[in-house]
């Protein structure tokens, strides 16, 4: 309401409305590698560009006279009722997006001033137990990378646990980095290593597999760290991973019905539909195409959903497609990089305020009211 009434009345903003401008300031705050890293994708990017096409091709039905003057955007996620449906997807090194290095904390600060969670990467600058405390009332999530080194694993989830965050996001999409032009034309892997590894390097289980004598040797921080990297999980691996905490368990980078569903039979809580971006592999499918056969296959079981979200009106569409909760992924880390805390509170309050006036103007007060009937198709091309 305070950003909208300001515009109404001539007060402008001090960081950009429009996605594109707000991508515009931030790829000039940040390091030309940097950039690199957080704007860019897989192959071409054709993948990336259609994650946010995708929400073109669908239109919000309004409908009228049905009194919206107040919406409730309020949502029950793994029994914990939040503010609204949007969340922070996990970003490693969130880190070299600030400009005091410590973009995990800013972040976690706007999740508590916002109310919206923030899925927090392993790939961090600080540690865990440094990032959660900042997230106040609001719940934080944790998401593991990568689970092939069992001890590891159990590690990292039950720091997770007593740290107090509320759910662990799996990732399963990223067991190996994708080919990403940008980040091999700029060869900037190893300045993005040095500002994620915080997790890793405070971890028990992790100094148990440096070379011993060698434990203050960056080379062989990078080499242990790349040895964890690099092995996939298999469906055989998921009752040990179940087995590992009594927290929800959500599977991220789920696109397929049947993937959905043996997850769901598998004991997980929640499947997170994403594509990563369209940072992994190049020549898929746009999320939000795969989301409402995982929507059915998994028949009320929460699913998470991102990529490609830009704008209210793209959270709400996926809202409508069945999504329980949306995520953002480069929008707030351009917020991060452009004014910290103060930037990503920006960029997550412009989404919630555009989402409820669209709730209003359209005629959808609440979520319950969005489902497949609130939208149609509107062109099949593209
Ligand atoms: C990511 N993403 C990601 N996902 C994950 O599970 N763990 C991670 O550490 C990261 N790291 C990461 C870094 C950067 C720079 C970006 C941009 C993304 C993927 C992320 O969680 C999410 O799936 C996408 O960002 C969603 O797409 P949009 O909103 O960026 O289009």
């Amino acid at each position: 309401n305070e950003i909208y009434l300001n515009g109404l009345f001539g007060i402008a903003p001090e960081h950009p409305m429009s996605f594109a401008e707000l991508a515009e300031r931030a790829r000039h705050a940040m390091p030309p590698g940097v950039w690199s890293y957080v704007a860019g994708g897989a192959g071409d990017e054709s993948t990336q560009d259609a994650n946010s096409a995708a929400f073109a091709r669908w239109g919000l039905v309004p409908r009228m006279l049905v009194g919206a003057e107040r919406r409730d955007l309020s949502v029950d996620l793994f029994g914990r009722t939040l503010p609204s449906p949007l969340f922070m997807a996990p970003v490693g090194v969130l880190g070299i997006c600030a400009r005091d290095g410590h973009g995990d904390l800013a972040t976690a600060r706007a999740a508590a001033r916002t109310g919206v969670p923030m899925v927090a990467s392993t790939l961090s600058a600080d540690p865990m137990e440094a990032v959660a405390p900042e997230f106040g009332d609001t719940p934080g999530y944790f998401q593991l990378y990568t689970p092939t080194d069992r001890a590891l694993a159990e590690s990292l989830v039950h720091r997770a646990e007593k740290a107090g965050f509320a759910g662990i996001v799996v990732t399963l999409d990223t067991w190996i980095s994708g080919w990403r032009p940008r980040d091999l034309a700029t060869a900037n892997f190893p300045q993005l290593r040095g500002h994620c590894l915080a997790n890793y390097t405070s971890d028990p289980a992790f100094r148990t597999l440096r070379t011993p004598g060698r434990e203050e040797d960056p080379g062989d921080l990078a080499l242990t760290w790349a040895r964890i990297f690099g092995k996939p999980l298999t469906w055989d691996d998921l009752p040990w991973l179940r087995s590992l905490t009594t927290l929800p368990l959500i599977l991220k980078g789920i696109c397929h019905p049947d993937d959905a569903r043996r997850a769901k039979d598998l004991g997980a809580d929640g499947v997170y539909v994403s594509n990563h971006g369209g940072r992994q592999a190049n020549g898929g499918l746009p999320a939000l195409d795969a989301l409402p056969e995982v929507v059915d296959a998994v028949d009320g079981l929460p699913v998470l959903f991102d990529s490609g979200v830009r704008s209210g009106a793209d959270v709400v569409k996926a809202l409508a497609l069945g999504a329980t909760a949306v995520g953002v992924g480069r929008p707030y880390a351009y917020g991060l990089a452009l004014d910290g805390t103060d930037g990503v509170v920006h960029v997550l309050r412009s989404l919630l305020a555009e989402a409820d006036l669209v709730m209003a103007v359209d005629g959808y007060p609440a979520l319950a009211d969005l489902g497949p009937a609130a939208l149609r198709r509107v062109c099949c091309g593209g």
